[in-house]
């Protein structure tokens, strides 16, 4: 018997204002699994980030992270379920208040029993595979925005959680870079059994590190399968998101608005609460 999947997103619809973003989407990502969602900007990738982590509320449909139906939890139990969850934000997100060290090792500190030289290690490690070795004493304010985004990707991975969701990791960084984070990805994967979701831009990095290949287009999923199944795939979208041209249905005008006004957002600042 086929095991439930860790992710389950289910008929999932979210709208703002007028603005239908998700519709009916259905997406699962089964244990150890890597699942790359793509689509053009503005498609509702990060909203469907927000909703598996509960920081948005569907307006129908829901999402399970493993078995549990994340818009039914309490406080506490929603907390629970976020600590098995490192989102790497799209913005980073880093407290500008505090260290590279600091912000890496903050859900160290806060929700673990480490030592302070445990997590220093722990720290120093992260700041190794991303790169920044060394660099434990800068603010974010001295730091460009790939060095951002690749402390918020060390911080994300940290506290080695079972599940991990990347906005956009690589968006912004040199192509030598990208493809040191996609190595990481896979290596979370491979060694650790890590189930993630990774939203990105990069086909390269999306063929590399998938084992699956979503693809979001007018608030529907169209695809959803192997790497060389979506390489093929004759729909007329995914094969001008793969050529990469203006050419063809992915620029022509969306349906019009369906919906009324309905802002469901919860808490959506606090990056800790998300580890
Ligand atoms: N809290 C919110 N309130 C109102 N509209 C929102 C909110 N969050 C997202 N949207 C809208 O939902 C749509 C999808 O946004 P989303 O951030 O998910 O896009 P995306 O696919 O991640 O795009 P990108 O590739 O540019 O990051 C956008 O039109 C955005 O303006
Ligand atoms: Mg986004």
């Amino acid at each position: 018997m086929e095991s439930a999947p860790v992710i389950d997103v289910v008929n999932l619809s979210k709208a703002f204002g007028p603005k239908v973003v998700l519709s009916n989407v259905n997406l699962q990502v089964n244990e150890g699994e890597s699942l790359v969602v793509m689509g053009g900007s503005g498609t509702g990738k990060t909203v469907l980030l927000r909703n598996i982590m509960g920081l948005l509320t569907p307006d129908a449909g829901h999402v399970a992270v493993d078995g549990k139906i994340i818009q039914q939890l309490g406080r506490e139990e929603l907390f629970e379920t976020r600590k098995k969850i490192g989102m790497c934000f799209q913005m980073a997100a880093l407290f500008d208040s505090m260290s590279v060290e600091e912000n890496v090792g903050f859900a160290l500190t806060r929700h673990t029993s480490m030592t302070p030289g445990e997590i220093l290690n722990r720290v120093d490690e992260c700041l190794e595979m991303v790169g920044l070795k060394g660099s434990n004493k800068l603010r974010p304010s001295e730091l460009s925005g790939g060095m951002k985004r690749r402390v918020g990707f060390a911080r994300a991975i940290a506290l080695k959680p079972k599940i991990l969701l990347f906005d956009e990791p690589t968006t912004g960084l040199d192509p030598v870079m990208t493809d040191v984070i996609g190595r990481i990805i896979l290596g979370l994967k491979l060694e650790l059994g890590v189930t993630s979701i990774t939203v990105t831009h990069d086909l390269k990095s999306a063929f590399e590190i998938a084992d699956r290949i979503a693809l979001i287009f007018r608030g529907e999923c169209i695809a959803c399968e192997t790497p060389e199944a979506f390489r093929v795939n004759p729909h007329p979208v995914v094969q001008q998101f793969l050529r990469g041209d203006a050419d063809g249905p992915f620029l022509q005008d969306p349906p019009p608005p369906r919906r009324e006004p309905r802002e469901t957002s919860r808490s959506t600042f606090d990056p800790l609460q998300s580890v």
